[in-house]
């Protein structure tokens, strides 16, 4: 019922020149997907990105947007910049930005805002960190995040939204949940939608699990009812090995 998204964050990975060659690489790789194919990938990289992709199953979104529409702040990118570009989708909140650029609850909740007013599709990423996982925090953690950061919007904001589980101490690390855990979190993270939002909500969003996901695990993670995708880090760098995820059940 929920069509399953395969996504590549690059992260601060590829030139424009690279980011040609990897998308001309993978466009037939993937072309029969019976997922949604994204990229996510540095701002410098969006206009290349979009040129390759053209008439491609594969979308591109960006990895973080500003909520203002304009203004001092400098280094941001807003909304409606990433809208001229037809980004289809934008990473928010991802733990690499929480950790290291102050992202909280309350600008993620902003950012996302900014997105859906611009037609953008947000990937808002939610995750606990190894301490807080060995504190017995997770959920409080996850209900924080999904209720501060998702306050406000409406059941149809949810076509929209995709909601990225990644446990901070899987991600790079080699370290994956195993697909049992990761089920049984995100079956929480719907428990949560639906209580906070409705049951429909929580029925339709898609979440998907994040964190070392790769070739050897993918088809595992996938396997699992509640698990719709995956938004993969180190191996969506690889034309091959971000193909071999995206056609995980064939
Ligand atoms: P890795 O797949 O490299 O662990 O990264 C996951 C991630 O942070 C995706 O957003």
């Amino acid at each position: 019922m929920r069509k399953a998204i395969i996504a590549g964050n690059w992260k601060m990975n590829k030139t424009m020149a690279e980011t040609k060659a990897m998308i001309a690489e993978l466009a037939p790789k993937v072309k029969d997907a019976d997922c949604d194919v994204v990229l996510c990938v540095p701002y410098t990289d969006i206009l290349a990105a979009k040129r390759a992709a053209k008439g491609t199953n594969i979308k591109i979104g960006a990895e973080n947007v500003h909520w203002a529409e304009k203004g001092a702040f400098t280094g941001e990118v807003s909304a409606e910049m990433l809208k001229e570009l037809k980004v289809d989708y934008v990473i928010i909140g991802h733990s690499e930005r929480r950790q290291y650029f102050g992202e909280t609850d309350e600008t993620v909740n902003k950012r996302t805002a900014a997105a859906l007013n611009a037609k953008i599709r947000p990937i808002v990423c939610v995750g606990e960190t190894e301490d807080e996982r060995v504190n017995g925090l997770t959920e409080k953690v996850l209900y924080r995040q999904i209720t501060e950061g998702l306050k406000g919007f409406k059941s149809k904001d949810f076509d929209k939204i995709v909601i990225a589980y990644e446990p901070v101490w899987a991600i790079g690390t080699g370290r994956t949940a195993t697909a049992t855990d990761a089920n049984v979190t995100i079956g929480y993270i719907r428990k949560v939608l639906a209580k906070k939002f409705r049951g429909s909500v929580a029925e339709k969003t898609r979440i998907q699990y994040g964190g070392s996901m790769n070739v050897k695990n993918c088809k595992e993670l996938m396997a699992e009812e509640e698990i719709d995708g995956g938004l993969i880090g180190g191996a969506s760098l690889k034309a091959d090995d971000f193909a071999y995820i995206v056609n995980y059940n064939k």
